[in-house]
């Protein structure tokens, strides 16, 4: 049996209350969405149904005996969402049909910035390099994916904003003419959030499924540290151009950076290449160049990994400033080291990509 007759074979063993019907024949499975091996079913069930309180469970239970099948979430809404896209499923028998989705493709290049160890300068990446895109004449969005610790709406000074909604969909925020969706701005600040491995999944299935994305030349996604549910996610569910990721020259960022590139080749994503960040320090009185986290270690890793490099970000007082005030670095024309760098990296990208 192929997937969509083993869908449909568990549905049709799932009886719609007390009617002769099952859940198939009584039309109200909206939609059915599979991404190997998670799927979310979508039923459409009056607010005052009885059923709400026990079908969920029963679905999950039928869906979860599909041999490939490791995690199901089922969403229950009381009318067809009014959706304009024609892409969503409309509430007919085509509907029930499991369908593949990626995310973003209205954009020509998905790029994953990550590391496998925190506080390396992931986020201060993804926004300056975004904005060095930018600076270059691309259309760019960001799309923060750190739903552990989002810092991208603080980074651009878009703190305490809330997306406008319209026709059920989330319109990104606007900055330096970047376009930004964060949960960051659509929970309270002070409230921890604590998600387990599904509603990771979920959660960033939503953010992407709901947003209004502009689509452009390129969206970078700031991923939370790690090689987590987050990563496994966002390689399921959109179609990653290339990843870049992000170290400080030491040994023990350098591991970590190892394991994300060697988690990101056995997912068949493309290593855009290293960014060495923190790499060497220019006191501003002496001009005299330190190299605190000892310099060119991401560099040599990268040789090692036989993945290009893409360039060195000294650690500067406007970059850590930059991102704490909302100002970042390259959302002005900046004459500065990192400037260069981040305008290099991105060149590098770019070339990357196009080989
Ligand atoms: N090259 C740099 N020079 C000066 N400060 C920097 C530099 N890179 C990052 N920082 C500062 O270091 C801190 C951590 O950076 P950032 O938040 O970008 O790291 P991250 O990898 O995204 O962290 P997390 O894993 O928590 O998401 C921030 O305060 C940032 O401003
Ligand atoms: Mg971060």
């Amino acid at each position: 049996m192929d997937l969509q007759q083993q869908f449909e074979a568990a549905f049709g063993r799932i009886p719609f209350g007390d009617s002769s019907q099952n859940i198939l024949e009584a039309n109200i499975v909206y939609g059915c969405v599979v991404n190997d091996d998670f799927v979310k079913v979508t039923l459409i069930l009056p607010e005052n149904s009885d059923l709400r309180s026990s079908l969920p469970e029963l679905v999950e239970m039928e869906v979860k005996a599909i041999p490939t099948i490791e995690r199901v979430v089922v969403e229950v809404l009381s009318e067809p969402p009014q959706e304009e896209e024609e892409s969503e499923p409309k509430p007919s028998r085509r509907a029930q049909q499991p369908k593949r989705t990626s995310y973003l493709q209205n954009y020509d290049n998905i790029i994953a910035v990550a590391s496998g160890k925190g506080g390396v300068g992931k986020s201060t990446v993804s926004v300056n390099l975004a904005l060095a895109l930018i600076q270059m004449g691309y259309k760019v969005s960001l799309f923060d994916a750190d739903i552990y610790g989002p810092s991208l709406p603080i980074m651009l000074g878009l703190r305490h904003e809330k997306p406008v909604v319209s026709h059920n969909r989330l319109m990104p925020l606007n900055k330096y003419g970047l376009d930004l969706m964060s949960i960051g701005n659509l929970v309270d600040e002070s409230s921890s959030m604590v998600w387990r491995g599904p509603m990771v999944h979920q959660a960033l299935e939503q953010l992407l499924r709901d947003t209004q994305w502009p689509g452009g030349d390129f969206i970078i996604m700031d991923l939370p540290p790690g090689t987590g549910d987050a990563q496994l996610t966002l390689s399921q569910t959109v179609e990653i151009s290339g990843a870049v990721i992000v170290s400080t020259p030491q040994d023990v960022a350098l591991l970590d950076a190892t394991k994300a590139v060697n988690m990101f080749s056995k997912v068949d994503i493309d290593i855009l290449g290293i960014v060495e960040n923190m790499s060497f320090f220019v006191c501003p009185h002496c001009e005299k160049s330190t190299p605190i986290f000892s310099q060119y270690g991401a560099q040599r890793e990268a040789e090692k990994l036989d993945v290009p490099f893409l360039g060195a970000v000294p650690i500067e007082l406007a970059l850590r400033q930059g991102g704490d005030s909302g100002k970042p670095l390259m959302s002005r024309e900046a004459n500065s080291a990192a400037a260069d760098a981040f305008l290099t990296i991105a060149q590098n990208m770019v070339k990357q990509l196009e080989e």
